[in-house]
């Protein structure tokens, strides 16, 4: 997967003005547990005013066509605020996303409490355009803008000891909607195996389709990791802690017999509730073969090798 420098696909003055771009802005009782992922038709019926910036790419490297924006930001999983995919864009458009800061920490020679401005200017944005799957059946292709999680985890240094990446996402039930309305266990966790965090296409994600990333994708940044399920792609981190055993997880303790830690796309291995072997592109007709490991085996399936990938799902 090559990157594309953002210098490199944006006009200087954009690119500079950019900076300075501010953010415009069910109960489930008795439901079946879903990460908010169902599948129930693409497009958008928000207002939102902001627009595509450019992008270095129209299709991904198999050729696969990018989701439109309105679609990517318009159809949105963020429980924080509604179960409504729909109506995320609207509820989240006010929400501030400035102050704010992230914690490294945990097992690591130098922890860092960073503000979000200062972690910009540090870790300059590439372009990746990566395919998303959604543990329901349907999937997106985004073009990403951010820096791959390695760079942080480098400067922090890990030490021996530390095994596993926990992500903790904002908990703030005042301002979200969602963490009054639904009795989840909030905040909002995830986590990965180290070497799954330092591979090189996992990426801390901070922008799309050449724009800051809105509050409906999990600004100011959210994490990404194309070759699992969308869910482990936590949005609006506030806490980054390396730690020595398998963190538990928003959604693999929610339901753990329906959502595990790896949660990696695979065709072979179908949900309790539905087939895994085909989905629905959002903004297409008819159904995909779903690829295996979301078409990234080539980079990751090694990190999983010797490992009985039907019992560790
Ligand atoms: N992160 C938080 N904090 N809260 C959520 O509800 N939903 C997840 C994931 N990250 C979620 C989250 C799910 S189920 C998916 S499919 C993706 O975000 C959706 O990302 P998108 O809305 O940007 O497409």
């Amino acid at each position: 997967m090559k990157d594309i420098d953002r210098s490199e696909i944006t006009p200087e003055h954009l690119f500079l003005s950019r900076r300075k771009f501010m953010l415009g802005a069910a109960a489930l009782a008795g439901a079946a547990l879903l990460p908010g992922c169902g599948d129930r038709g693409g497009g958008s019926n928000t207002q939102t005013t902001v627009s595509p910036g450019p992008v270095g790419a129209t299709t991904d490297e198999l050729g696969q066509a990018l989701t439109s924006f309105e679609a990517v930001t318009g159809y949105n999983n963020f429980y924080e605020f509604t179960v409504d995919k729909d109506s995320v864009a609207d509820l989240a458009r006010d929400f501030a996303t400035r102050p704010w800061t992230v914690e490294v920490a945990g097992l690591v020679a130098r922890p860092q409490v960073l503000p979000i401005d200062e972690l910009l200017a540090e870790f300059p944005e590439r372009e990746r355009i990566y395919r998303m799957r959604c543990v329901e059946a349907w999937s997106m292709v985004i073009p990403w803008l951010g820096f791959p999680l390695r760079l942080l985890l480098d400067q922090v240094v890990p030490q021996p000891q530390a095994r596993y990446v926990r992500f903790v996402a904002i908990d703030a039930p005042e301002r979200l909607p969602g963490q009054r309305k639904y009795s989840f266990d909030w905040p909002y966790t995830e986590g990965l195996r180290l070497d799954e965090a330092m591979n090189d296409l996992t990426l801390i994600a901070t922008g799309l389709y050449g724009k800051q990333l809105l509050p409906q994708n999990g600004a100011p940044l959210r994490l990404v990791v194309p070759w699992k399920y969308g869910f482990k792609s936590i949005k609006s981190i506030v806490r980054i802690e390396l730690v020595q055993d398998r963190p538990a997880t928003f959604w693999s303790s929610s339901a753990p017999h329906e959502y595990g830690f790896y949660a990696n796309v695979n065709p072979e291995v179908d949900h309790p509730r539905w087939s895994q072997k085909s989905e629905r592109r959002i903004g297409e007709t008819g159904r995909r073969d779903t690829l295996p490991f979301n078409g990234y085996g080539e980079e990751v399936a090694g990190l999983y090798e010797g490992m009985d990938l039907r019992k560790d799902f």
